[in-house]
């Protein structure tokens, strides 16, 4: 799936996030916004066949592919779930620790979703989110200078204006305790201009430029073709913010 072709970088976070969660041998997991396993798949491998991994997701498309995944790789304790985020169809204190990769900043009403989370975490347990955040390379800052350029075309009823969050404001105010955030970085070797592009075109991005008008995604897209092919090397920088807090033990 394009998803899982093009988007390296959804993995390589999702595996740092299992770390920062110290996920460990037998733990139930939950994550939400699953897509198609970045932090599944390494949480399974970390939990082993003791543990047991759901992931869940609103989109039926990245359900039908991860589970297609999951059977390829032969896992029989990692399982998905279409459900939404903010209704989570689990009993109170049913996992050890929650995971949400870069999800949560595009959901209408995180606030009702940390709640959920709060409501399916044992206590003792922790939740651990990655959300978008800075880069190390500066060269990336010119992404979003284009972006910036063409912001204003874009139709808002097809992309909405995210609103900024406190994030740590969010987990305590859901209850939870002892948080922590940390700024993490991936930094991945581009094939070419082209698969940069086509890889956000298989993730959230594709929503920012579909919501263009066609002479504005023409141009946008001539612009990021035309700043990549002078990039030397050509590396992809990637930054995200992680969260980590508690649900005190009762
Ligand atoms: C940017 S993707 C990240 C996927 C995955 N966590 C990763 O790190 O690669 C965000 C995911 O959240 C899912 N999503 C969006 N709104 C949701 C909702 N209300 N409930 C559950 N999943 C949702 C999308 O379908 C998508 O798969």
């Amino acid at each position: 799936m394009e998803f899982d072709q093009h988007v390296p970088f959804f993995r390589a976070f999702g595996q740092q996030l299992v770390d920062w969660a110290q996920v460990g041998s037998g733990h139930h997991v939950l994550d939400v916004g699953v897509g198609r396993g970045a932090n599944l798949f390494p949480a399974a491998a970390r939990v082993g066949p003791s543990g047991r991994v759901v992931g869940i997701d609103a989109a039926a498309g990245m359900i039908t592919g991860t589970t297609h995944a999951i059977r390829a790789e032969g896992l029989t304790h990692a399982q998905v779930a279409l459900m939404d985020a903010a209704c989570l169809d689990f009993p109170d204190c049913t996992f050890d620790r929650v995971l949400s990769g870069f999800t949560l900043h595009m959901l209408p009403d995180p606030t009702t979703t940390l709640s959920e989370i709060y409501r399916v975490l044992n206590p003792g347990g922790i939740v651990a989110l990655s959300l978008p955040g800075p880069h190390p390379d500066r060269r990336w800052d010119r992404y979003g200078e284009l972006i910036g350029q063409y912001v204003a075309d874009v139709d808002r009823a097809r992309w909405p204006d995210w609103p900024a969050h406190d994030w740590s404001q969010l987990l305590e105010e859901a209850g939870f305790t002892h948080g922590d955030m940390v700024n993490r970085a991936v930094e991945i070797p581009l094939e070419s201009p082209e698969s940069f592009w086509r890889g956000e075109m298989a993730h959230g991005m594709r929503g920012f430029i579909e919501a263009l008008p066609p002479a504005s995604r023409a141009a946008f897209q001539d612009d990021v073709l035309g700043w990549l092919r002078n990039m030397e090397p050509l590396t992809l920088s990637r930054g995200a913010w992680f969260y980590k807090a508690e649900k005190l033990l009762a």
